[in-house]
């Protein structure tokens, strides 16, 4: 299972303005599940049925084949082979959809098309009953609400902006009868799950509620992601020790100029992926760090005799364009005992200044471990004298989260290694 973020609420909460703002700062699917009952609603409602009576609305299912698709990022609804995005939202066609939806051969009939979203994606799935029926056992559960007056409000200025003509009353009476019918329905009605964040967006603009949502997810994954601790704080000892002589020697052979800090976490253990210049990278980087690092470096290094010295400093062994799984287990192994490890993801030093592109196995240990990423970026110029000047920037956190993958297909693994890439590209000087 990936991740599963559920957004329930009544209608007019939000919730599909926001859900989508959240699903594209995470990088996920965002599954619109109403747009499902409503298509269920125009299709009953296009035979002039009487969608509110199971015996008319029942015997049309097995004629409806429903699916879902996306453009540029954006779900469309395709049913029986018509794109029926736009459709849907006709406003006859909410209490349409209300009425289908109380109908529980209806709710039975979208299940599987809603839980195999789930399966396949990491997604943010808006509804009604997600929390509670579809998908239980969601990591993170958010229930939006806003009063009905905020509400109306903002479905007025929705439907002006289509030029659609409704008057605000109007609205305020269809939200009042539908949320009655979406809570009072015996089949699956419209509830809290107990384990979901109430958040009410009625004194909230779109960014403020999105930044909300993206809070609550942080601190409820964040919690879910496994809590490392350190390395022993008899090797972190020795490490302090080691790091004044290292950046000592490091400022005899170069300058380095380190730049946002800041950024790096206090405590824990993470992933260091950062692109690669000078033997020295790894000592220019761990000298800054609040923990001990180890190393994943390329195996011919190891066949000179300064190999042993490295092994002090937890430097492992990988064969490179193998998918070395062991070496890929042992950074693994690594981060689990509280170490960091510092990968350098084009797996040998550029020659031209230029990035190259990343291997994956960085977003694979990124992924099997939940990880956090921390990218860094290093300049090499050459000062006036011809001595070799590195800018060390580092980057922002990248949550585990976002780097997670379904499965360890190689397409997502190289999905989920370019947000890394793209963060230290961003972190070089051209
Ligand atoms: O979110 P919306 O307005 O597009 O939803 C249309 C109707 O579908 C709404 O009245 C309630 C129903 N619905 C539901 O019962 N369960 C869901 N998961 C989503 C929507």
């Amino acid at each position: 299972m990936g991740i599963n973020i559920a957004l329930d609420g009544p209608s007019g909460a939000g919730k599909s303005t926001i859900a989508k703002e959240v699903a594209k700062n995470l990088g996920y699917v965002y599954v619109d599940t109403g747009a499902l009952y409503r298509s269920i609603g125009l299709y009953a409602y296009r035979l002039g049925k009487k969608t509110n009576e199971a015996s008319e609305v029942v015997p049309l299912l097995p004629d409806i084949k429903l699916e879902l698709k996306y453009v540029d990022g954006t779900q469309r609804v395709i049913m029986n082979g018509e794109d029926v995005s736009e459709a849907i939202r006709a406003p006859e066609i909410a209490m349409a959809a209300s009425n289908v939806s109380a109908i529980p051969e209806v709710r039975e009939f979208l299940l599987s098309l809603q839980r195999t979203m789930a399966e396949k994606h990491n997604i943010v799935m808006d509804g009604r009953d997600i929390g509670t029926v579809i998908l239980p056992n969601a990591q993170v559960k958010i229930f939006m609400t806003a009063s009905a007056e905020e509400r109306a409000n903002r479905r007025l200025k929705e439907h002006l902006a289509k030029g659609q003509n409704i008057s605000y009353e109007e609205i305020l009476k269809e939200i009042n009868e539908r949320d009655y019918n979406d809570s009072h329905r015996a089949a699956s009605p419209l509830k809290k799950a107990d384990d979901a964040v109430e958040l009410d967006t009625s004194d909230l603009d779109i960014n403020g509620a999105v930044s909300a949502v993206l809070e609550i997810i942080d601190r409820k994954l964040n919690s879910l992601r496994p809590q490392r601790g350190m390395a022993p704080a008899v090797n972190r000892f020795f490490f302090t020790f080691v790091r004044w002589i290292a950046l000592g020697l490091l400022r005899i052979v170069m300058k380095v100029r380190y730049e946002d800090l800041s950024n790096i976490p206090k405590s824990g253990s993470y992933i260091i992926a950062a692109n690669h210049h000078t033997v020295l990278d790894p000592v220019a980087i761990g000298v800054k760090m609040n923990n001990i690092s180890a190393y994943m470096a390329k195996e011919d290094i190891f066949e000179h005799k300064i190999a042993h010295a490295l092994k002090i400093f937890h430097a492992f062994p990988v064969k490179r364009g193998k998918g070395d799984r062991s070496a890929l287990n042992t950074g693994i192994e690594y981060l689990n005992r509280g170490y960091n490890l510092t990968i350098f993801p084009e797996g040998t030093r550029s020659k031209d200044g230029k990035i190259g592109s990343f291997k994956s196995g960085v977003s694979f240990i990124a992924s099997e471990a939940d990880a956090d990423v921390l990218p860094i970026g290093i300049t090499r110029r050459k000062t006036r004298l011809g001595r070799t000047f590195l800018t060390v920037r580092v980057g922002k956190l990248i949550p585990y989260y976002k780097l997670k993958v379904n499965s360890l297909s190689s397409s997502e693994l190289r999905h989920s290694r370019d947000i890394i890439l793209n963060e230290v590209k961003g972190l070089v000087d051209e």
